[in-house]
């Protein structure tokens, strides 16, 4: 077997930093108990993790207070909380073309069950919204507008800024899916107006699977979509009112969020901003070679524009997922084919029929590995 070239990051970045695996030992061995359960030491030690990691996101995001900070198991589920516990009957929200199955599939549901009314932005061939026509959209019930920072299927990063004071002078709530922009995009929640900020813990943030978050601001009153067990109010039949209580219930992963911790201070030490340097500069050199090939169709932002560090491309040839087939099993590279959950971008970029290749890279990722990629389609175009 090949060594594995790993451009699969925008699913989850991988390898992870020696520090992540050695927090993530030392929380097993050490810290192992339920948080908020008990008074006993392991139980205390549990707790201070989980404080800790919410501290670091409350630094990266420019939250105030880290307990409007609520850990979840991934993006999904956060954005899940803020959709379901937020919107109520006859609602009407704006979101994207851009959007994620994370995104679309509960607000369909909510279409169905609660009678909510939803409309999606166009995106133009790079992935960019037109800021007059999201304008346009609004309604006298328009409550909230759900968008995603940067496209998992285009790279294109939206203007958070215009868009989070458009939707603030309506009196709406801006929901921000930063599923691929965590840990790579500077986000101060402050700066862009942003309401709520669902986040996953494996992708930039360089922690392990099974992590995540949502950013709550204090003025926001969700309703919990899970009830059970918080440690705290245990006498009351109600979930808790204090945060992050109130939308934690269960054990917590413990373990998984002692290495997130560990990975935001990785990244906080790499920062954001050199992070998106190197992904962008590779995803750069990715797509001159690329576009030497004239079978292919690369998808987004065009060469020299910002960008995360995605490619997506077409090929006239192969189907998507042949290649992404031959790519793995030929020359031990692995990417994402087919539609990675957003049949949305897809149609956008009229790749409903076809799917695309996507290239993703991460911090880890090096000059040497592009230059495998790029060979590697050669050698399969010859
Ligand atoms: N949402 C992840 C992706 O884009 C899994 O691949």
């Amino acid at each position: 077997m090949k060594p594995i070239i790993y451009l699969d990051h925008a699913a989850t970045s991988w390898p992870k930093p020696p520090e992540v695996l050695a927090a993530m030992e030392q929380a097993l061995l050490h810290a192992s108990a339920n948080p908020g359960r008990g008074s006993h030491h392991m139980a205390v030690k549990a707790a201070r993790i989980l404080y800790g990691t919410r501290r670091v996101l409350a630094e990266l995001f420019g939250v105030k207070n880290p307990n409007d900070i609520v850990l979840t198991s991934n993006t999904t589920e956060a954005l899940n909380m803020a959709l379901k516990g937020y919107l109520s009957e006859g609602d009407h929200v704006i979101a994207t073309m851009i959007e994620h199955n994370s995104v679309r599939r509960p607000l369909e549901y909510l279409r169905r069950t609660r009678g909510i009314h939803v409309d999606y932005v166009q995106v133009d061939e790079e992935g960019q919204p037109d800021l007059q026509q999201i304008n346009k959209m609004f309604r006298s019930n328009t409550r909230m507008l759900v968008c995603s920072h940067s496209s998992n299927l285009l790279g294109s990063i939206l203007p958070l800024r215009e868009i989070g004071e458009m939707v603030r002078g309506k009196g709406a709530v801006m929901l921000v899916d930063a599923a691929q922009s965590a840990g790579t995009l500077d986000i101060n929640v402050e700066d862009l107006s942003i309401d709520m900020l669902a986040f996953p813990g494996h992708k930039g943030l360089l922690g392990p699977q099974g992590t995540g978050g949502l950013y709550i601001s204090p003025t926001i009153e969700l309703e919990p979509i899970l009830h059970g067990g918080t440690g705290s109010q245990s006498e009351a039949i109600e979930m808790p009112t204090v945060r992050p209580d109130r939308y934690e219930a269960g054990t917590p992963n413990t373990v998984g969020h002692a290495g997130l911790l560990a990975g935001i201070l990785k990244v906080q030490e790499w920062t954001p901003k050199m992070i998106y340097q190197h992904e962008w500069e590779l995803t750069q050199l990715l797509m001159e070679g690329l576009m030497q090939n004239d079978d292919l169709r690369l998808l987004g932002p065009g060469l020299g524009k910002p960008r995360t560090g995605i490619v997506s491309f077409v090929s006239g040839q192969y189907s998507s997922s042949e290649l992404a087939f031959r790519l793995d099993r030929e020359y031990g590279i692995a990417v994402r084919a087919g539609y990675h959950c957003t049949p949305l971008a897809h149609m956008a970029s009229d790749t409903e029929q076809t799917g695309a290749v996507r290239v993703s890279v991460g911090v880890t990722t090096t000059q040497e590995d592009i230059s495998v990629m790029l060979t590697a389609m050669k050698e399969i175009y010859s």
